[in-house]
């Protein structure tokens, strides 16, 4: 029965993906006589390169929450499907981390662990991304980032000690299987991190904002012809108002809208002085700012929204329909001043795509009563 479904499955894969890749038909036919032997013998079947790579991107051009899906055709593959313990796959994040980089051009990456069709022996990487930073409970409130407060938590039982400053990246939490989980901090010549000034108002840098280059979504499982990726991280760039208007302004997140209204001598007395409003719009043109200065890509939600309007356009023309999450597709700021706030979207989901997975942390303690602490050490890096 299981097997039915992997094989139909697989079967509407590959038949889809060869036909993009322009494959010639005898090609398509052995391949899948190839995987019903497979699946028959040994309940499974492995992707090639091409396959995956061309599968991941797929699952990239049907997220329906992505505005930049315009550059799917981009996403480079690190294939890490040998990978085997803690020590190579914290080896392959950092790799990812670096490569993604690129000292400012960021490359749209996504690397994939082994496929995982038995829990015991499933890759987890329980980091949402993997560079973000901690939140720390304390007397006076927390410090950091409260999106990060279990992960946080977590990483302090487990043994790792950050600074305690608002922007401490948290280590790399990974587990295989049942295994007990283990810390990696990550190299801090890895991390590129640009601080938040601003083009006319001087002294914005006394606000001592900052954020990191690269957003790289660590906790996503990627289902591919019926096979399911657990661990497969993958970045893009950032749009300005994912920092400037979520990350360092929502009331739960950095909260900094009243110091940024305060710095710019706002009314915050009376909400119809638009005090929220116009902070917002200086924070994000700060960080649009900082970041085109420091030679680090990122985009503004205009050009973003354009690009995926552009997407829509190239998709339909090609006969495939692009499905969407409007609440997502539309910026924070100004919506409706783009396009898609004025276009509705059908948020159906097909694959292959990314899917969230149970977020629920191990516990270290459960999972190893004589290993306190578990930080690995990885040679290359
Ligand atoms: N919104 C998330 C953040 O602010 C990142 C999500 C992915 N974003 C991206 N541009 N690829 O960290």
């Amino acid at each position: 029965m299981k097997h039915e479904q992997l094989q139909e499955e697989a079967e509407r894969f590959i038949k889809a993906c060869y036909d993009e890749l322009s494959k010639p038909a005898s090609e398509t036919v052995s391949r899948l006589e190839q995987i019903r032997t497979s699946i028959a013998e040994r309940g499974t079947y492995e992707h090639t390169a091409e396959e995956l790579q061309h599968g991941a991107r797929m699952a990239w051009r049907n997220s329906n929450r992505c505005i930049g899906r315009l550059f799917w055709e981009t996403l480079y593959l690190m294939d890490a499907r040998s990978a085997e313990t803690e020590d190579e796959i914290a080896e392959h994040l950092f790799r990812h981390i670096e490569y993604a980089t690129n000292g400012g051009r960021i490359r749209p990456v996504i690397t994939i662990f082994r496929e995982s069709s038995g829990l015991d022996s499933r890759i987890r990487i329980w980091n949402h991304q993997l560079i973000r930073y901690a939140g720390y409970v304390t007397g006076d409130g927390i410090v950091g980032d409260p999106a990060s407060v279990e992960l946080t938590k977590r990483c302090l039982e487990m043994g790792w000690r950050g600074k305690g400053t608002a922007f401490d990246v948290l280590p790399l939490l990974l587990q295989i299987g049942n295994r007990p989980p283990q810390l990696f901090p990550v190299p801090d010549r890895l991390v590129l991190e640009v601080p938040i000034v601003h083009p006319e108002l001087a002294d914005f840098g006394t606000l001592n904002l900052k954020w990191y280059a690269v957003p790289i979504i660590s906790d996503m499982r990627l289902e591919i012809g019926g096979l399911h990726y657990s661990a497969a991280p993958f970045n893009g760039w950032y749009m300005g108002t994912e920092i400037g208007a979520r990350n360092l302004a929502d009331e739960n997140r950095y909260n900094r809208l009243p110091v940024v209204a305060d710095f710019m001598g706002l009314d915050r007395t009376r909400e119809s002085s638009l005090w929220r409003d116009k902070a917002l719009v200086e924070l994000n043109a700060a960080v649009l700012h900082s970041f085109k200065e420091r030679g680090v890509s990122i985009v503004d939600h205009h050009t973003a929204a354009q690009q995926f309007i552009r997407f829509e356009e190239r998709e339909n023309k090609l006969g495939r329909e692009v499905t969407g999450r409007w609440s997502w597709l539309i910026p924070p700021v100004s919506p409706a001043v783009t396009p898609v706030f004025h276009r509705s979207y059908q948020d159906k989901v097909i694959t292959p795509n990314f899917f969230s997975q149970d977020g629920k942390l191990p516990d270290p303690a459960a999972c190893c009563p004589n290993q306190p602490s578990g930080i690995g050490k990885t040679s290359v890096f």
